[in-house]
């Protein structure tokens, strides 16, 4: 039998984006890129994870010449907010940008095992985790749980 799954989610240009506490996210983000260590790939990527109390923790992209020791700015970023704040255990956005050699912004968009990683913490704290993934020409997209980002993920 045939299925079909949909996806929902929305796009808004960067300055339009409805909240104002999202659009900080995002710069935060943003700002967060400017940590990544990324002499390899050249490609920075930043992280703004904001939590249930208003807090802000950010990751970036940190590399090592020994390729998969290196790790991405999401899971940089929730990992450092467990581990420092184990008492706020619920996130609610985390926003994501990336950075080319030029200084551009580019479009990012977490990884398989960011996102299964992410998903995890998601089932965890039974609250959505909104994703913000910034896109080209300076559009930003917006998707509502992680659930959105990973259908048919890994749960044992
Ligand atoms: N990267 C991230 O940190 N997050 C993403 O969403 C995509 C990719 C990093 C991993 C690696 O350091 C570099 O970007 C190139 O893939």
């Amino acid at each position: 039998m045939d299925k079909e799954l949909v996806i929902n989610y929305q796009e808004f240009e960067l300055s339009n984006l409805p909240d104002a506490a999202d659009r900080e996210l995002m710069q935060k983000a943003v700002e967060a890129a400017d940590g990544a260590y990324a002499p390899y790939s050249h490609f920075h990527v930043g992280a703004a994870l904001r939590l249930a109390d208003g807090t802000v923790v950010c990751g970036n992209n940190q590399e090592n010449a020994a390729y998969p020791s290196g790790l991405c700015a999401e899971r940089t970023a929730v990992f450092a907010a467990s581990a420092q704040r184990p008492d706020v255990q619920v996130y609610e956005t985390l926003a994501i940008v990336g950075r080319n050699e030029k200084g551009e912004l580019c479009e990012a968009s977490p990884c398989g095992a960011c996102r299964q990683v992410l998903m995890e913490y998601e089932q965890r704290q039974k609250h959505p985790l909104r994703v913000l993934c910034y896109l080209k020409n300076g559009y930003v997209r917006v998707f509502p749980s992680v659930a959105s980002l990973l259908p048919f993920s890994f749960d044992f």
